[in-house]
């Protein structure tokens, strides 16, 4: 067990540079598997998620060498192989075994996947959707037995845009006989990642970025490679962060476009950003204004950038408004926060921030990934020291957080317990 040590009230100024994006790269790396052969992934984030992934491909006799931030996967000699609690439960992406394998092998056992605990996280889209190309499913317990005979192309609705059944689905239908046209497809920049990686070993799909996707298949594949897109979420943390307390803070190796939701919302508060080819400087900005954040799919609000700007919201002079629309259970940070002084009513999934409030250090718990980001923001602007405990859930998605915050004068430490 770890936690996190933080002494507040410092400026930060130099630059942060923004790694590769963790739901991006949590795909890309069971996708290498449907190429038969050797994938080449740069720009890999140094998260915990990637370990997980890594043991799987693994268990699956996959050959992997990780150097710096490279992983390359040869899946030419993959031995099927069920994948147990211990493995599939460390993340959430690892039901993404369930698209590649199903495409590659036509069968898959697996454990129920594990992951934050933001809500129910049902996957009846992606077993609805593997059963429309073919699939029959198992449902044991804790387990998942997929298998078909042969899968083939069909029209697949979704009744909610959602990334990870789009993402299941694209897996499991390159290797479909015939056309698979998936319908209100989700439209996040890492979707267009991983259509690029597939399409880049053979694959032929067609839509990426829009809310229709249509895979021909089977496809003849072959060694590829892909490099993963900026953290649009790790930016926006940081960017968030730069409001708080950042001095010139640069943001860097960024997408400025997969950001706009926040940066609009950002200079509607009047905060002090300035946003160039790949980067964004932010300064604290004081006086700044109340504003009413709506969570929705890509474009929209991201979910995931909710919890970090709940605090900047502390910080605005009047009532905001943080309103969630994806995950029932967004608001696990709240009660830390009051605890260290935020004025914030829940309501089931909305929240009402009163501010300015002034934050004072406490012991505090993470809950899950983005709302222990929210916490280490906190923290950072709080007066006195706070330390949060169950960190495990930050360092799954934000890579070395400790070292990039310290770089630009966070006073920070991880500490064994
Ligand atoms: N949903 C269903 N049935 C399904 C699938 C989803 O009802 O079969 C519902 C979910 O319960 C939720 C909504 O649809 O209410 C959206 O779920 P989606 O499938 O889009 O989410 P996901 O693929 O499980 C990914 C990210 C999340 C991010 C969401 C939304 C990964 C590994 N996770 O989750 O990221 O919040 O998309 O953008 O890509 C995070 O990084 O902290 C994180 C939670």
């Amino acid at each position: 067990m770890k936690q996190m040590i933080i002494e507040g009230n410092h400026k930060l100024k130099g630059t942060i540079e923004i790694g590769g994006a963790k739901n991006s790269a949590v795909a890309l790396i069971p996708a290498a598997i449907l190429a038969k052969g050797k994938c080449i992934i740069k720009n890999v984030p140094n998260i915990s998620d990637r370990d997980a992934l890594i043991d799987i491909l693994k268990l699956l006799n996959c050959d992997v060498t990780l150097e710096s931030n490279i992983l390359t996967i040869d899946s030419t000699n993959l031995k099927n192989a069920p994948i147990g609690a211990e493995l599939s439960n460390r993340l959430r992406a690892s039901y993404y075994f369930m698209g590649a394998l199903l495409g590659r092998e036509k069968y898959v056992e697996i454990n129920i996947p594990g992951g934050c605990n933001i809500g129910s996280r049902p996957i009846d889209m992606h077993l609805e959707g593997f059963k429309a190309l073919g699939a029959t499913i198992e449902t044991h317990k804790d387990k998942y037995i997929l298998k078909a005979d042969k899968l083939i192309g069909t029209d697949i609705f979704l009744r909610f845009q959602s990334v990870g059944a789009t993402i299941n689905l694209i897996l499991a239908s390159v290797y479909a006989e015939g056309t698979t046209i998936i319908h209100n497809a989700a439209c996040e920049a890492e979707i267009i990642n991983i259509i690029d990686f597939l399409n880049n070993m053979g694959a032929n799909i067609k839509g990426a970025g829009s809310s229709t996707i249509t895979i021909t298949g089977p496809t003849k594949h072959h060694d590829a490679e892909i490099t993963v897109l900026p953290d649009r979420i790790e930016a926006g943390t940081y960017i968030i962060l730069g409001a708080l307390c950042g001095d010139n803070l640069c943001i860097k190796n960024i997408i400025p476009a997969h950001l706009e939701a926040l940066t609009t919302k950002l200079k509607e508060m009047g905060a002090n950003i300035k946003i160039n080819n790949d980067s964004i400087i932010i300064s604290e900005t004081k006086d700044l204004k109340p504003i009413n954040i709506k969570t929705l799919v890509y474009p929209g609000f991201p979910t995931d950038i909710g919890q970090p700007m709940s605090v900047l919201l502390t910080q605005c002079h009047g009532t905001s408004l943080f309103e969630e629309t994806i995950w029932e259970n967004r608001m696990g940070h709240v009660p830390s926060l009051n605890k260290m002084g935020a004025k914030i009513k829940v309501n089931g999934m909305s929240a009402i921030i009163e501010g300015p409030t002034k934050l004072t250090g406490k012991e505090v718990i993470a809950t899950d990934l983005r709302g222990g980001a929210a916490l280490v923001l906190a923290g950072l602007i709080a007066e006195g020291t706070t330390i949060i405990t169950d960190v495990e859930h930050i360092l799954r998605g934000y890579e070395n957080i400790v070292t990039k915050l310290t770089n630009v004068g966070a006073k920070i430490e991880l500490k064994e317990i």
